[in-house]
């Protein structure tokens, strides 16, 4: 029987726990045998302390083990693919690249998780869509991928219930932003939830959590590791996230930008990103690709409209109506303008997610509801020249009061500058 206050006590103190001691831990948290306050404390004591790599593998096995595994690719015959993302502003990243690659033959199967601190999250973006399921049970998930191509669903009860749980609670008590407890939540859902091959993108700048390349190469190489060990082909993307990514922040909106995306009208930033993870995607599927051809393929089922199609089927297969017209809209839209003239030299990308989730489009704590209508709209980005008196960003609110008290957090995200700031790609890095 391991005593969690012991465990809290040396792994504040710098010690390495045992496998068995962790597995304990975790397997005990899960059942509810430890409970909320001392696992929080343990997170915290994880944030200041770190894992080794041998108590990372053995938090993720730990993870895994808490609940049942698929095993995608005995169930479908195929190789399954999947993307994942450490978490952005602005990221909608799955919901454009998942139609694309699906349309071009790769089944694509994704369980994906909520919104965390200032970013968002894939499955509150889906539930703005009226009537989206992201419950499907694991007979419903391989059916839907067998016969549409694509699903994304929320972790089943089933599946890594300790990543649930601790997901939730890292949200709400600053614990979200460490190495080691990234790589081992995003690894053990990734492993259990039965994908053959994973692009892993790994943000990085001040909307991610991790702030500089060196951190995000050594999350990306832990994951790598992870995969390796478990046998799945891996390859990480490192991408800018000093500012929101592509133009819209808040659920529905940026439902509807990677619709645009998918139809060959999104913003230039995101679409790269989404171009360039598909192009990875394909080339790591069964389709006997390499990344160019990938590419290729994406940017056709673009333009011939395939990828819109599998949008279309998709949603409405998982309930959805897939009519943009359903989506929530806001019943306020108030504009941002600008009080001097320049370029934009600086867009803070938390600044953004704090104003949207102020907004009402993320959760302050984990109780709380989301507004899905609600967000931001950014009309002027890094490098756009601007005037005074130009409209650098739209609010769209619940109401005048929240949509006043959000304008100066917004003001804040910008720095106008006399010159133009060096270009910086979406794509800083490729990590195989
Ligand atoms: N995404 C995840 O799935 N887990 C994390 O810990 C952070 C981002």
């Amino acid at each position: 029987m391991i005593r969690p206050a012991e465990l809290i006590q040396r792994k504040r103190d710098g010690a390495e726990l045992s496998a068995e001691e962790l597995s304990e831990l975790v397997l005990s948290y899960t059942r509810g045998d430890v409970p909320d306050y001392q696992m929080s404390a343990f997170l915290m004591a994880v944030y200041f302390r770190g894992l080794s790599h041998a108590e990372t593998f053995a938090l993720t096995d730990a993870m895994i083990a808490s609940g049942e595994t698929i095993d995608f690719g005995a169930a479908l015959g195929r190789k399954v693919v999947d993307k994942h993302s450490t978490g952005g502003v602005g990221d909608k990243t799955s919901l454009a690249v998942g139609p694309i690659v699906a349309a071009c033959g790769a089944p694509f199967g994704k369980m994906s998780g909520r919104g965390l601190g200032h970013t968002g999250g894939t499955l509150d973006k889906l539930e703005s869509i009226p009537g989206f399921r992201v419950e499907l049970t694991v007979d419903e998930l391989v059916a839907q991928v067998r016969e549409v191509g694509i699903a994304i669903v929320g972790q089943t009860a089933t599946l890594v219930p300790a990543d649930k749980l601790l997901y939730a609670l890292r949200d709400v008590t600053a614990t979200v932003d460490e190495v080691s407890l990234i790589a081992a939540s995003i690894m053990a859902k990734k492993i259990a939830g039965g994908p053959d091959a994973i692009v892993l993108d790994v943000k990085v700048g001040d909307g991610a959590f991790m702030r500089t390349l060196d951190v995000a190469r050594e999350l990306a190489e832990t994951m790598l590791e992870l995969g390796r060990r478990a046998g799945r082909e891996t390859v990480c993307l490192l991408t800018d996230m000093d500012q929101p990514l592509g133009w819209a922040v808040g659920n529905a909106l940026e439902v509807r930008e990677a619709l645009d995306t998918v139809c060959g009208k999104g913003p230039p930033d995101f679409t790269e990103l989404v171009l360039s993870a598909c192009a990875h995607l394909l080339a790591l599927s069964d389709l006997g690709v390499d990344e160019e051809e990938g590419r290729r393929r994406a940017e056709q089922a673009v333009t011939d409209g395939s990828a819109a199609g599998v949008w279309r089927r998709w949603i409405a297969a998982q309930g959805g109506d897939p009519d943009e017209d359903a989506l929530p809209v806001a019943p306020i839209v108030h504009e941002v303008v600008a009080a001097s003239s320049g370029y934009v030299t600086r867009l803070g990308a938390t600044a953004v997610g704090m104003a949207a989730l102020h907004l009402g489009a993320g959760r302050a704590s984990k109780e709380d509801e989301i507004d899905h209508a609600v967000g931001v709209v950014l009309d002027r980005k890094r490098g756009d020249a601007v005037d005074e008196g130009d409209v650098l960003a739209e609010l769209h609110a619940r109401d005048e009061a929240s949509a006043a008290a959000a304008v100066d957090e917004v003001l804040a995200a910008y720095t106008i500058g006399e010159e133009a700031p060096p270009a910086r790609p979406i794509v800083l890095d490729v990590i195989a």
